[in-house]
């Protein structure tokens, strides 16, 4: 009923050679590119905004799809900044906004998908109602802010619910994902698997990349 796609995490990565790295993902078998964007206000961490995605998709060229996470406390700001820098998915978060319709409504009109994320803390009911106008659910399985944590497992059930309620809904999972808890993801139904420092750190980003792919496709 829908496909998995493997979307590594740079985010771990040597910062100073983003582009490279981005390019590394893709040659290694990554089907898309996820950019976590992080304001120092939302989550206690700075990362990049949208003039470093322009650059970004200057040094990719035209193809890999990315997947904006904006961890970010107005996410209404950067719909239009982030569409022109060429992002082709924005990804909020529930917690970050009063009016989800109308972001969702900008953000389709810019010419981008739409993803909406919840936290750790946040009911998957919340999510649901806006099920019918988004591409994408992401489910973080730790408290967004910072790659290497750990998988909380207790995530998976609301993965499980949402795939039982929407057979050909795109279900992300992002946080602590690897070779060693891809498992409990895929048996969930998550099929878009966002890993980081599991995939970049690794000395074989090809291998981890081809085997988290081959555990959602069994
Ligand atoms: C966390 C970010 C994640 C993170 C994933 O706030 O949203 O995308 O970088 O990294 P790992 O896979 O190392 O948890
Ligand atoms: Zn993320």
């Amino acid at each position: 009923a829908y496909t998995a796609k493997i979307g590594p995490s740079v985010l771990s990565s040597d910062l100073s050679q983003l582009g490279r790295e981005c390019e590394r993902m893709m040659e290694c078998g990554a089907d898309y590119l996820h950019l976590d964007v992080m304001d120092g206000h939302f989550v206690p961490n700075i990362t990049f905004g949208h003039p470093m995605v322009e650059c970004l998709r200057k040094a990719v060229g035209p193809n890999p799809f990315f997947d904006m996470h904006m961890m970010v406390s107005r996410p209404e700001q950067w719909v239009k900044p982030m569409a022109a820098a060429g992002a082709n998915q924005y990804t909020f978060h529930l917690e970050a906004t009063m009016n989800p319709g109308s972001l969702i409504k900008e953000i389709r009109e810019s010419g981008m998908k739409v993803g909406l994320a919840i936290k750790p803390g946040t009911t998957v009911e919340e999510l649901a109602q806006w099920v019918g106008q988004i591409d994408m659910a992401l489910v973080m399985t730790v408290e967004p802010g910072f790659g290497g944590q750990k998988f909380m497992e207790d995530m998976m059930p609301k993965v499980s619910w949402l795939r039982s309620q929407f057979p050909s809904l795109d279900i992300e999972v992002d946080g602590g994902v690897g070779p060693d808890t891809i498992h409990r993801c895929a048996e969930a139904g998550a099929n878009m698997i966002v890993s980081g420092s599991a995939v970049v750190g690794s000395a074989d980003p090809r291998s981890v990349i081809a085997l988290l792919k081959d555990v959602v496709l069994e």
